[in-house]
């Protein structure tokens, strides 16, 4: 069992989910992002791939230097790297990495000296990253696929986690900051961009493992 926390007009509501729906709840996230590890094109309701990349304002010099299948599945919801600067030398953590686009971005801040890691839930996208990165030459990144929100590092590992569209679509939100507070060195910083409802939901989307999973 986990506690699921929906936050709707400023209300937080707690429930219990059952390890049934948990095992539920992810399964239809990995479909879902096994088919964007193709192609993010349709599959959301906001700018995705470069078109995405490019209204989020990434770095312009970035995007052109990015190979197109790195760009093809980015469904990023905003820009984490607008919230501070990165440094070189620095470790960083992408927590939900996707297709490795904020991973490429990240092993461009951080230089040679530096180290990227990330961490994603669905295999299809764990594998799509690995390739991506390879094929754009980046060998300071490592990326492991992971099974729940246990973040597979030891306690005060990085400087900065980033994330981007990911901890919204946990049903154990609590966990997961419990585990990048975790990894996060003393004085580390979280910079994260994400969705929030700002109303509930219908009653019949409320329980869907869709609209968990969007
Ligand atoms: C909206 S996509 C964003 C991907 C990437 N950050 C980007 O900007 O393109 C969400 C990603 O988070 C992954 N994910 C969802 N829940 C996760 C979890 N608990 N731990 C790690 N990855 C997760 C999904 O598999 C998917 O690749």
């Amino acid at each position: 069992m986990c506690q699921l926390d929906q936050r709707s007009s400023g209300v937080t509501e707690t429930r219990v989910v059952s390890s049934e729906n948990l095992k539920e709840i992810r399964n239809a996230i990995r479909n879902k992002y096994a088919e964007v590890s193709v192609s993010a094109a349709g599959k959301f309701q906001y700018p995705t791939g470069k078109d995405g990349a490019i209204a989020l304002r990434y770095d312009s010099d970035i995007i052109k230097s990015a190979v197109p299948s790195l760009l093809d599945s980015f469904c990023g919801v905003g820009n984490p790297f607008s919230l501070g600067k990165i440094h070189h030398g620095e470790i960083v953590l992408d927590l939900g990495c996707g297709a490795g686009f904020d991973l490429f971005v990240a092993s461009r801040l951080v230089g040679e000296n530096g180290r990227v890691c990330g961490v994603d839930l669905t295999e299809e996208m764990v594998e799509r990253a690995k390739n991506n990165l390879a094929g754009a030459n980046i060998s300071n990144v490592e990326i492991k696929k992971v099974d729940s929100e246990n973040i597979p590092y030891s306690d005060n590992a990085f400087d900065v986690v980033i994330s981007n569209g990911v901890i919204n679509l946990s049903p154990s939100k609590n966990i997961c900051f419990k585990e990048i507070f975790r990894v996060l060195k003393p004085g580390g910083r979280l910079q994260f961009a994400d969705v929030v409802l700002e109303n509930a939901l219908p009653a019949d989307l409320s329980g869907s493992l869709e609209a968990w999973s969007q």
